[in-house]
């Protein structure tokens, strides 16, 4: 079965999943050009179509990871019977975080529905997991171009789960999903318990925890959450978590609905600012608290203003507000280890000792790495596109295997990791040559380097990279004055072989998708990859993932003595990573940039 899996909202993508195999994926950003952009259109589609000489015509099922509503170019919509459910909820909680009458009749919407055939096919059973729906295309132009396709409309955390879950060979195990989706407890996190390839809703942890770090990052002025949370990581490890933090973390972490006050997530964020930084003016703290004035609050653009307060005083990168971000970073990562013993406990005898973590808070690091020490389950398992744009991936591979009973097939870490589509090769530059590369690296060059699909995720791991020295001390300077000019304060992360990581970082396990901060051994040796805090976001590479990077660096350990290279997207003044040759191209010629790879060929400045 050809299945066509969506996320529509931020961070929209699109998965081509044939026969529960996966065979291309991308996030809109990259062929929109527009960092976390919520735009499809049929160029992001027939990008996943195309190539694979398909059409939108030979696709069986088209089925979107979540609840979020539809836009201009693609709506689904529901058989009558199920629009009550969909608006109002049924018992589960879940379904609740709609409005009655969101969106629904808005516009055509509803005389579209009723005016067009349900071509949903029928299943056996029922689940609230997920709905059917006719997923419509180009709706605005209904009566002339529009496309109607049956699908489902698939749970969003179920989404999730299921992009870590069928992608991997685990036989058995818990999943715990924790994003910002931010309107209360049960649209934000989830448990889920696996087994022998069914996949199950248990409880929802009731946490708002991603929201609280996307609004913190917002409140200290790094910029918006959904963009910028990594950037509040990065300068977290300047600062000293305060005795507030440290003592008082769970009544900023309490489950939503356990907040007697306050239980407007947006003002209990605001509240849990003001309460951990005391930062923000004394007058509006007073107020916050107060009913009537949450939602004059909100209207006025509060958040604004805060984010107005630190900026305007230039405060982002003072002592004081990289205090604040340990603490931020503190609160979430304590939250999120008690919730992992949580799900532990709830979830003893069915967990197998292993848990899979997913959502967009599974983007922090060095959470991450918090968990994989200290947490009571032996293995812990990662998905590279672990915010929405995986969601595409889950939906289509829920679809496939829970309700159509296709046999899951395992995604090798490569598999899961590249999915962009391929390139014919370039007919400009000269032969790729290893040592060539490796000398110019081991001379503090920078090395642009394209190859083969992109990633699907947030991070370049060595398909869509920069890559440059990681032993020499300037290199992070130079490469942020050159090139990649980010806050002088975030780290740049290394690639190391497998076989020698344990040399290099304190990492009991494979990372190869840069999911986990672990300590730097030997920091001295590899300064411009070792952060602030000895510590780096480390990628773990066995050659079967990626032979031709593998080999560069063994060819760079000949000149070094280090089998570590750095590693940066590949990408310049927060534009989204290159997608094609030509881009790269274009960014190699305009870029002070020393060489550049793409794929067997190579151009040197
Ligand atoms: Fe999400």
């Amino acid at each position: 079965m050809k299945i066509l899996g969506l996320n529509i909202g931020h961070d929209a993508a699109v998965a081509l999943v044939v026969d529960s195999k996966v065979i291309n994926a991308i996030s809109s950003e990259r062929i929109i050009r527009e960092k976390k952009t919520n735009v499809l259109n049929w160029d992001v589609i027939n990008y996943v179509l195309h190539p694979n000489n398909l059409t939108i015509d030979d696709i069986d099922l088209v089925v979107i990871g979540g609840s979020m509503p539809w836009t201009n170019f693609v709506k689904p919509y529901f058989p009558e019977d199920k629009m009550e459910f969909w608006m109002f909820g049924n018992n589960n909680p879940r379904h609740n975080s709609l409005e009655p009458g969101y969106q629904l009749y808005e516009g055509r919407g509803y005389d579209v529905f009723v005016n067009t055939q349900f071509y949903q096919p029928m299943l056996p059973f029922k689940q609230e997991d997920f709905l059917p729906a006719n997923i419509v295309f180009d709706a605005e132009d209904f009566d002339g171009g529009a496309v109607v396709k049956p699908g489902w409309m698939i749970n969003h955390h179920t989404a999730h789960a299921a992009s870590v879950y069928y992608t991997s060979d685990i036989p058995q195990c818990a999943i715990l999903s924790v994003d910002a989706s931010g309107v209360n407890g049960y649209s934000s996190s989830a448990v889920f318990i696996a087994k022998d390839d069914d996949l199950t809703w248990v409880y929802s942890p009731d946490s708002t925890i991603g929201t609280f770090y996307n609004a913190m990052t917002e409140l200290l002025g790094y910029g918006p959450g959904l963009t910028k949370s990594g950037t509040l990581m990065g300068a977290s490890s300047y600062g000293t978590p305060s005795k507030v933090a440290i003592e008082q973390w769970r009544k900023i972490s309490q489950k939503f609905s356990n907040r007697d006050t306050l239980s407007d997530d947006s003002t209990f964020n605001i509240w849990a600012g003001a309460f951990l930084t005391k930062e923000f003016p004394k007058s509006i703290r007073q107020n916050i608290g107060r009913d009537e004035e949450h939602i004059e609050y909100r209207s006025k653009g509060d958040w604004a203003y805060y984010h107005h307060y630190l900026t305007h005083h230039n405060e982002r990168t003072t002592q004081k507000v990289f205090d604040h971000a340990a603490s931020v970073q503190y609160v979430f990562e304590q939250t999120l280890l008690e919730m992992v013993d949580e799900v532990y406990e709830n979830t003893k005898g069915l967990n197998n000792d292993t848990l899979c973590l997913i959502g967009g808070s599974f983007l922090n690091c060095k959470a991450n790495y918090e968990i994989l020490k200290k947490s009571k389950f032996k293995n812990i398992h990662l998905y590279p596109a672990c915010g929405d744009d995986g969601t595409s991936v889950g939906a289509a591979l829920f679809t496939a295997i829970k309700m159509y009973n296709e046999p899951r097939i395992y995604h090798t870490p490569a598999e899961c990791a590249y999915t962009g589509i391929e390139y014919p090769e370039i007919n400009q530059g000269i032969p790729y040559n290893q040592k060539v590369i490796a000398k110019m690296l081991a001379d503090s060059k920078i090395v642009a380097w394209f190859d083969g699909g992109s990633e699907f995720g947030p991070r370049a791991l060595g398909h869509r990279s920069f890559l440059a020295n990681p032993c020499d001390p300037k290199m992070k300077d130079i490469l942020n004055s050159r090139v990649k000019h980010r806050e002088w304060f975030r780290p740049f992360a290394p690639i190391v072989v497998k076989e020698r990581v344990m040399d290099w970082f304190d990492i009991p396990v494979e990372s190869p998708y840069m999911l986990y901060t672990a300590p730097v051994k030997q920091p001295w040796k590899v300064p411009s990859i070792t952060h602030i805090d000895k510590t780096a976001r480390v990628q773990t590479l066995d050659r079967e993932m990626n032979e031709k990077i593998y080999d560069l660096i063994l060819e760079f350990e000949q000149h070094t003595g280090v089998p570590i290279i750095l590693n940066t997207s590949l990408n310049v003044n927060g534009q989204p990573i290159v997608e094609t040759p030509e881009e790269a191209l274009e960014l190699f010629h305009s870029s002070d940039i020393d060489a550049i790879v793409i794929n067997n060929r190579m151009l040197i400045k």
